[in-house]
C-alpha cells in the first residue's frame, strides 16, 4: 500500500473512480482541472499501482474545503476511507491549514460516521440543497 499526492499522471484512474462512485461524477476534463489547479490537494491510496481511494480539498490561506472522499466499491469497509482522509488532513496541516469544512448529504451515513470519527462537528444544514428531501449537512474541523 502506498499513499501519495495525486498528479495529472493519475488522471485516468481518478476519472474511473469518480465514475464508479458518484451519480454526477467529474468528467475527465474536470478531473484534469482538479489535478492541476494549485489551490487543490488530492491524496491517493494505491495497492499494486491501482488507485483504490482518494480524498481531495480546495485550499485557500488557512482554510480548506473537502471536495471528495472515495473508495473503490469493492474495497469499501476495509479501513481505506479512514486512511486516505487521515492522510489528506495531515497533508493539509503541513500546508498551514487550520480550518477544514465539508458538506455531505444527510443520509450518507458511512461518510458522516467517517467524518465524526475525525472530530468533525456539524455546524449547519441546508435544507433540500441536493434536491427535495436531500439536505446538505455542513461539518467543520479545526486542526
Ligand atoms: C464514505 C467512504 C469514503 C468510506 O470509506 P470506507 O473505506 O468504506 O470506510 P472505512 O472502512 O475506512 O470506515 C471508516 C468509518 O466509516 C464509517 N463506516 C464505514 N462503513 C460504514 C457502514 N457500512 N455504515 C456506517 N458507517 C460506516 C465508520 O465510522 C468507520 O469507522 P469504524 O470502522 O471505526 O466504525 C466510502 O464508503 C465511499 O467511497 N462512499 C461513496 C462515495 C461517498 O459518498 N463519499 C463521501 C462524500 S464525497
Amino acid at each position: 500500500m502506498e499513499i501519495k499526492k495525486l498528479n495529472k499522471l493519475n488522471l485516468k484512474q481518478l476519472t474511473y473512480l469518480e465514475q464508479e462512485l458518484f451519480l454526477n461524477p467529474f468528467s475527465e476534463n474536470s478531473c484534469l482541472d482538479e489535478l492541476t489547479n494549485k489551490n487543490r490537494l488530492y491524496m491517493g491510496l494505491f495497492n499494486n499501482n491501482q488507485l483504490i481511494a482518494y480524498a481531495g480539498a480546495t485550499t485557500s490561506f488557512s482554510d480548506a474545503d473537502i471536495i471528495k472522499v472515495g473508495v473503490l466499491k469493492s474495497e469499501q469497509g476495509k479501513g481505506y476511507g479512514k486512511k486516505i482522509l487521515g492522510a489528506l488532513i495531515s497533508a493539509l496541516k503541513e500546508n498551514g491549514i487550520t480550518n477544514i469544512m465539508l458538506e455531505v448529504e444527510h443520509q450518507n451515513f458511512k461518510a458522516i460516521n467517517l467524518y465524526l470519527g475525525f472530530g468533525f462537528k456539524e455546524i449547519s444544514e441546508r435544507k433540500n440543497y441536493y434536491g427535495e428531501n436531500s439536505h446538505a449537512k455542513i461539518f467543520k474541523l479545526e486542526i
